[in-house]
Protein backbone atom coordinates (compact mmCIF):
# COMPACT_ATOMS: atom_id res chain seq x y z
CA UNK A 1 0.00 0.00 0.00
CA UNK A 2 1.43 3.58 -0.85
CA UNK A 3 2.69 5.58 2.36
CA UNK A 4 1.51 9.14 2.30
CA UNK A 5 3.34 12.66 3.60
CA UNK A 6 2.57 14.06 6.66
CA UNK A 7 -0.54 17.01 6.98
CA UNK A 8 0.92 19.82 4.64
CA UNK A 9 2.97 22.82 5.97
CA UNK A 10 3.96 20.93 9.00
CA UNK A 11 7.52 20.43 10.11
CA UNK A 12 6.90 18.25 13.21
CA UNK A 13 8.99 18.55 15.79
CA UNK A 14 10.34 15.59 17.13
CA UNK A 15 11.57 16.47 20.53
CA UNK A 16 7.55 16.22 22.22
CA UNK A 17 6.89 15.27 25.25
CA UNK A 18 7.86 11.28 26.33
CA UNK A 19 5.22 9.17 28.64
CA UNK A 20 6.99 6.56 30.00
CA UNK A 21 4.83 3.14 31.03
CA UNK A 22 5.37 1.85 34.42
CA UNK A 23 8.53 0.07 35.68
CA UNK A 24 6.03 -3.07 36.28
CA UNK A 25 4.74 -3.30 32.72
CA UNK A 26 5.57 -6.16 30.24
CA UNK A 27 4.75 -5.32 26.78
CA UNK A 28 5.15 -2.30 26.41
CA UNK A 29 4.49 -0.64 23.00
CA UNK A 30 5.75 2.93 21.61
CA UNK A 31 2.82 5.48 19.88
CA UNK A 32 4.38 8.13 18.43
CA UNK A 33 1.25 11.07 17.71
CA UNK A 34 0.85 14.43 16.24
CA UNK A 35 0.45 16.69 18.30
CA UNK A 36 -1.50 19.81 17.16
CA UNK A 37 -3.19 22.59 19.52
CA UNK A 38 -4.28 25.88 18.04
CA UNK A 39 -3.63 27.68 21.96
CA UNK A 40 0.07 26.31 21.80
CA UNK A 41 3.11 27.75 20.92
CA UNK A 42 5.23 24.04 20.63
CA UNK A 43 3.38 23.13 16.88
CA UNK A 44 2.92 20.21 15.51
CA UNK A 45 5.33 18.19 17.31
CA UNK A 46 5.17 14.16 18.42
CA UNK A 47 4.78 13.03 21.55
CA UNK A 48 5.69 9.19 22.55
CA UNK A 49 3.17 7.17 24.69
CA UNK A 50 4.22 3.88 26.05
CA UNK A 51 1.37 1.93 26.54
CA UNK A 52 1.41 -1.14 28.41
CA UNK A 53 -0.60 -3.77 25.91
CA UNK A 54 -1.14 -6.22 28.22
CA UNK A 55 -3.89 -3.62 29.46
CA UNK A 56 -5.37 -2.27 26.36
CA UNK A 57 -7.26 -3.67 23.67
CA UNK A 58 -5.60 -4.94 19.81
CA UNK A 59 -6.56 -2.19 18.07
CA UNK A 60 -4.88 1.21 17.67
CA UNK A 61 -8.44 3.24 18.90
CA UNK A 62 -8.20 0.84 22.09
CA UNK A 63 -4.77 2.03 22.54
CA UNK A 64 -5.63 6.10 22.19
CA UNK A 65 -8.70 5.21 24.30
CA UNK A 66 -6.10 4.30 26.77
CA UNK A 67 -4.27 6.94 26.58
CA UNK A 68 -6.98 9.44 26.42
CA UNK A 69 -7.90 8.04 30.05
CA UNK A 70 -4.93 6.91 31.74
CA UNK A 71 -2.33 8.67 30.42
CA UNK A 72 -2.78 12.05 28.60
CA UNK A 73 -6.25 13.49 28.80
CA UNK A 74 -5.29 16.06 26.24
CA UNK A 75 -4.86 14.61 23.42
CA UNK A 76 -7.75 14.80 20.80
CA UNK A 77 -9.04 12.35 18.13
CA UNK A 78 -12.69 11.34 16.77
CA UNK A 79 -14.79 7.97 16.92
CA UNK A 80 -17.88 7.21 17.25
CA UNK A 81 -18.67 3.18 16.23
CA UNK A 82 -15.38 1.58 16.54
CA UNK A 83 -16.57 -0.60 13.92
CA UNK A 84 -15.51 0.43 11.02
CA UNK A 85 -18.81 1.62 9.72
CA UNK A 86 -19.00 5.65 10.82
CA UNK A 87 -15.81 6.70 9.18
CA UNK A 88 -14.79 9.25 12.04
CA UNK A 89 -11.66 7.31 13.38
CA UNK A 90 -9.81 7.60 9.90
CA UNK A 91 -6.27 8.99 10.55
CA UNK A 92 -2.84 7.86 8.80
CA UNK A 93 -0.80 5.22 10.90
CA UNK A 94 2.37 4.02 10.28
CA UNK A 95 2.09 5.80 6.55
CA UNK A 96 -1.23 4.67 5.47
CA UNK A 97 -5.02 6.10 5.94
CA UNK A 98 -6.62 3.64 7.98
CA UNK A 99 -9.61 3.73 10.31
CA UNK A 100 -8.26 3.06 13.90
CA UNK A 101 -10.87 1.11 15.23
CA UNK A 102 -10.45 -1.92 12.53
CA UNK A 103 -6.36 -1.12 12.95
CA UNK A 104 -4.59 -3.89 14.63
CA UNK A 105 -1.49 -3.08 16.84
CA UNK A 106 0.12 -5.92 15.65
CA UNK A 107 0.01 -5.41 12.29
CA UNK A 108 2.89 -2.68 12.88
CA UNK A 109 6.43 -3.52 13.79
CA UNK A 110 7.90 -0.98 15.26
CA UNK A 111 6.71 2.49 16.74
CA UNK A 112 3.21 3.18 15.96
CA UNK A 113 3.28 6.30 14.12
CA UNK A 114 -0.28 8.14 14.14
CA UNK A 115 -0.84 11.29 12.07
CA UNK A 116 -4.14 13.20 10.72
CA UNK A 117 -5.33 12.27 7.24
CA UNK A 118 -2.66 14.31 5.03
CA UNK A 119 -2.80 17.22 3.74
CA UNK A 120 -5.99 18.58 5.54
CA UNK A 121 -5.77 21.22 7.78
CA UNK A 122 -6.13 20.14 11.72
CA UNK A 123 -8.32 21.26 14.11
CA UNK A 124 -6.65 19.50 16.64
CA UNK A 125 -4.04 16.58 17.38
CA UNK A 126 -5.41 13.59 15.00
CA UNK A 127 -8.99 16.02 14.58
CA UNK A 128 -8.74 17.08 10.54
CA UNK A 129 -11.15 20.07 9.63
CA UNK A 130 -13.76 17.69 7.20
CA UNK A 131 -16.22 21.01 6.57
CA UNK A 132 -14.34 21.20 2.83
CA UNK A 133 -14.70 17.69 2.18
CA UNK A 134 -18.40 17.37 3.26
CA UNK A 135 -19.07 20.55 1.34
CA UNK A 136 -18.06 18.93 -1.68
CA UNK A 137 -20.14 15.87 -0.91
CA UNK A 138 -23.28 17.98 -0.61
CA UNK A 139 -22.03 19.39 -3.96
CA UNK A 140 -23.00 16.67 -6.03
CA UNK A 141 -27.00 16.66 -4.46
CA UNK A 142 -26.63 12.82 -2.44
CA UNK A 143 -30.37 11.94 -2.96
CA UNK A 144 -32.63 10.77 -5.18
CA UNK A 145 -33.81 13.86 -7.90
CA UNK A 146 -37.04 12.57 -9.35
CA UNK A 147 -39.24 14.61 -12.17
CA UNK A 148 -42.17 11.91 -12.56
CA UNK A 149 -44.45 11.31 -9.83
CA UNK A 150 -44.37 7.73 -7.76
CA UNK A 151 -45.93 5.39 -8.50
CA UNK A 152 -49.84 5.55 -6.81
CA UNK A 153 -49.40 2.29 -5.26
CA UNK A 154 -46.02 2.14 -3.73
CA UNK A 155 -42.40 2.96 -4.03
CA UNK A 156 -40.37 3.59 -6.78
CA UNK A 157 -38.85 -0.05 -7.20
CA UNK A 158 -35.89 -1.55 -9.62
CA UNK A 159 -34.28 -5.14 -10.69
CA UNK A 160 -32.03 -6.61 -8.64
CA UNK A 161 -29.48 -5.99 -11.35
CA UNK A 162 -30.34 -2.19 -11.39
CA UNK A 163 -30.03 -1.96 -7.29
CA UNK A 164 -26.53 -4.39 -7.62
CA UNK A 165 -24.87 -1.20 -9.53
CA UNK A 166 -25.52 1.07 -6.68
CA UNK A 167 -25.13 -1.62 -3.80
CA UNK A 168 -21.15 -1.30 -3.62
CA UNK A 169 -20.94 2.54 -3.97
CA UNK A 170 -23.66 3.06 -1.37
CA UNK A 171 -21.42 1.41 1.03
CA UNK A 172 -19.32 4.54 1.37
CA UNK A 173 -18.93 5.62 4.74
CA UNK A 174 -17.22 9.09 4.17
CA UNK A 175 -14.18 8.46 5.89
CA UNK A 176 -12.42 10.37 3.71
CA UNK A 177 -9.20 7.95 3.66
CA UNK A 178 -9.41 7.87 -0.31
CA UNK A 179 -9.62 11.46 -1.21
CA UNK A 180 -6.73 12.42 1.66
CA UNK A 181 -4.19 9.94 -0.21
CA UNK A 182 -4.42 11.23 -4.39
CA UNK A 183 -2.33 13.45 -5.21
CA UNK A 184 -4.66 15.59 -7.15
CA UNK A 185 -6.80 16.19 -4.44
CA UNK A 186 -3.73 17.25 -1.94
CA UNK A 187 -2.68 19.98 -4.55
CA UNK A 188 -6.29 20.58 -6.00
CA UNK A 189 -8.68 20.45 -3.40
CA UNK A 190 -10.17 23.23 -4.11
CA UNK A 191 -11.59 22.38 -7.39
CA UNK A 192 -11.56 19.14 -7.85
CA UNK A 193 -14.13 16.62 -6.09
CA UNK A 194 -11.73 13.97 -5.11
CA UNK A 195 -12.30 10.13 -5.19
CA UNK A 196 -14.98 10.05 -2.35
CA UNK A 197 -17.34 12.98 -3.52
CA UNK A 198 -17.11 11.19 -7.40
CA UNK A 199 -17.95 7.59 -5.93
CA UNK A 200 -20.84 9.31 -4.16
CA UNK A 201 -21.62 11.37 -7.94
CA UNK A 202 -21.63 8.00 -9.92
CA UNK A 203 -23.63 6.25 -7.40
CA UNK A 204 -26.46 8.50 -8.29
CA UNK A 205 -25.60 8.42 -11.64
CA UNK A 206 -25.76 4.68 -12.27
CA UNK A 207 -29.16 4.24 -10.00
CA UNK A 208 -31.69 3.83 -11.98
CA UNK A 209 -34.46 5.46 -10.07
CA UNK A 210 -32.77 8.36 -10.22
CA UNK A 211 -34.12 10.92 -13.17
CA UNK A 212 -31.74 14.09 -13.05
CA UNK A 213 -28.56 11.71 -14.55
CA UNK A 214 -27.98 14.55 -17.45
CA UNK A 215 -27.92 17.41 -14.72
CA UNK A 216 -25.75 15.11 -12.69
CA UNK A 217 -22.96 14.91 -15.58
CA UNK A 218 -23.10 18.34 -16.63
CA UNK A 219 -22.17 19.16 -13.11
CA UNK A 220 -19.24 17.51 -13.58
CA UNK A 221 -18.03 18.40 -17.08
CA UNK A 222 -15.20 20.62 -15.92
CA UNK A 223 -11.42 20.34 -16.55
CA UNK A 224 -11.47 19.98 -12.69
CA UNK A 225 -14.06 19.02 -10.61
CA UNK A 226 -13.71 15.60 -12.76
CA UNK A 227 -10.78 15.58 -14.83
CA UNK A 228 -8.12 16.20 -12.54
CA UNK A 229 -8.36 12.45 -11.92
CA UNK A 230 -4.92 10.88 -13.40
CA UNK A 231 -5.63 7.25 -12.34
CA UNK A 232 -2.97 7.06 -10.00
CA UNK A 233 -5.17 4.34 -8.06
CA UNK A 234 -4.36 5.55 -4.45
CA UNK A 235 -8.02 6.32 -3.35
CA UNK A 236 -8.95 2.73 -4.72
CA UNK A 237 -5.65 0.92 -2.21
CA UNK A 238 -6.75 3.73 0.74
CA UNK A 239 -10.44 2.49 0.93
CA UNK A 240 -10.92 0.96 3.73
CA UNK A 241 -14.76 -1.04 2.30
CA UNK A 242 -12.61 -2.25 -0.54
CA UNK A 243 -14.56 0.16 -2.86
CA UNK A 244 -12.93 1.83 -5.79
CA UNK A 245 -13.55 4.83 -6.31
CA UNK A 246 -10.93 4.78 -9.55
CA UNK A 247 -13.19 2.63 -11.22
CA UNK A 248 -16.15 5.09 -10.75
CA UNK A 249 -14.14 8.13 -12.10
CA UNK A 250 -13.24 6.37 -15.18
CA UNK A 251 -16.98 5.33 -15.95
CA UNK A 252 -18.23 8.44 -15.31
CA UNK A 253 -15.17 9.62 -17.64
CA UNK A 254 -16.30 7.04 -20.05
CA UNK A 255 -20.06 8.35 -19.70
CA UNK A 256 -18.64 11.91 -20.96
CA UNK A 257 -17.01 10.66 -24.17
CA UNK A 258 -19.91 8.28 -24.79
CA UNK A 259 -22.69 11.53 -24.50
CA UNK A 260 -20.20 13.91 -26.84
CA UNK A 261 -20.44 11.08 -29.86
S1 LIG B 1 -7.41 7.41 -9.30
FE1 LIG B 1 -7.94 9.56 -9.44
S2 LIG B 1 -9.03 9.96 -7.57
FE2 LIG B 1 -7.92 8.04 -7.27
S3 LIG B 1 -6.00 8.64 -6.31
FE3 LIG B 1 -5.72 8.61 -8.47
S4 LIG B 1 -6.03 10.69 -9.19
FE4 LIG B 1 -6.91 10.49 -7.17
S1 LIG C 1 -14.73 5.51 -0.90
FE1 LIG C 1 -13.84 4.35 0.78
S2 LIG C 1 -12.09 5.58 1.46
FE2 LIG C 1 -13.40 6.89 0.24
S3 LIG C 1 -14.69 7.94 1.71
FE3 LIG C 1 -15.81 6.12 0.96
S4 LIG C 1 -15.33 4.51 2.42
FE4 LIG C 1 -13.83 6.13 2.76
S1 LIG D 1 -14.95 4.49 15.13
FE1 LIG D 1 -16.38 4.31 13.48
S2 LIG D 1 -15.16 3.68 11.82
FE2 LIG D 1 -13.77 3.68 13.48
Amino acid sequence: MAEFSLPANSKVRKDGRVFKAPASAKNVRVFKIYRFDPDSPENPRLDSYEVDMDGCGPMVLDALIKIKNEIDSTLSFRRSCREGICGSCAMNIDGKNALACVSACAEVRNDIRIYPLPHMPVVKDLVPDLTHFYAQYASIKPWLQTRTAPPPDGERLQSKEDQEKVDRPSACILCACCSTSCPSYWWNSDRYLGPAALLAAYRWIVDSRDEATGERLDQLEDPFRLYRCHTIMNCTEACPKDLNPAKAISEIKQMMAHRRH
